[in-house]
């Protein structure tokens, strides 16, 4: 077996201080492999959100070490943090987090332009992401016009452009309807099988996270089981 590609040795993250003091999660450790899809399943507050945040490196632990390709990531620090952030992550998030005003193109490529790549190549590779998620006929689109499974295609399309080796997808399918949020969850499966792309996804559902294969699940900031596909 390859080394991990992230690996979490006994995390902690506290939010707040003194009486205030939350413990969202409580000495979490787990290895997550190159290709890999893995649900992070539990109730709500059980840390989800939170140990998605330590993973994909947009938030720091209270304690405890996250390695990225056995490098720890403490050594990462601001635009070496963001570079990697940016070309080795892709994120798609229930909220979307699209720029309603901005079209469906834009929103696209924008990743591409945090990474300072060039105009000309930006929107080649944005119109081929789009055609990918059968998007392009609505490059030029205001995003705040699209349905729910357009803007959900077009956070994976942003989310493919710099051909990430992870896409970390936190309730993708949370606000679609069951027959558009099956779509979305066969394209990310697809991009998994077919392009090698971890998925590493927070979700409520549980047919969904039959589909990973391996499903960890969290109570009051523990892993209460951690569990693979039987082969
Ligand atoms: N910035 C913050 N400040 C204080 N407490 C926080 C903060 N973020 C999260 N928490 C608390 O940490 C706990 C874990 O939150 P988290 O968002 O990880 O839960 P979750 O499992 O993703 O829940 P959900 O399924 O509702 O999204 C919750 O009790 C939450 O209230
Ligand atoms: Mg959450």
């Amino acid at each position: 077996m390859t080394a991990p590609f992230l690996s979490v040795t006994d995390v902690r993250k506290s939010y707040g201080r003194g009486s205030n003091r939350f413990d969202a999660l409580r000495g979490v450790s787990l290895d997550i492999h190159q290709g890999e899809s893995v649900a992070i399943i539990g109730k709500s507050g059980s840390g989800k959100s939170t140990l998605m945040h330590l993973l994909a490196l947009l938030d720091q632990p209270t304690d405890g070490t996250i390695a990225l390709e056995g490098v720890d990531t403490r050594s990462l620090r601001g635009r070496a943090l963001n570079r990697t952030r940016n070309k080795t992550f892709g994120f798609v998030f229930q909220q979307f987090f699209l720029t309603a005003n901005t079209s469906v193109l834009e929103n696209v490529v924008l990743p591409m332009k945090i990474a300072g790549i060039g105009r000309g190549e930006r929107k080649r590779r944005g119109m081929a992401a789009l055609e990918q998620l059968e998007l392009a006929d609505k490059a030029r689109n205001k995003a705040l016009n699209l349905s729910g499974g357009q803007k959900q295609r077009t956070v994976i399309a942003r989310a493919l452009v710099n051909n990430p080796r992870v896409i970390f997808a936190d309730e993708p399918t949370g606000n679609l309807d069951s027959a558009t949020g099956a779509v979305v969850e066969d394209i990310l499966f697809d991009l998994n099988r077919e392009h090698g792309i971890t998925l590493i996804i927070v979700t409520h559902d549980e047919e969904l996270a039959a589909r990973c294969d391996r499903r960890i699940h969290i109570r009051d900031g523990l892993i209460i089981s951690n569990e693979a596909l039987a082969a």
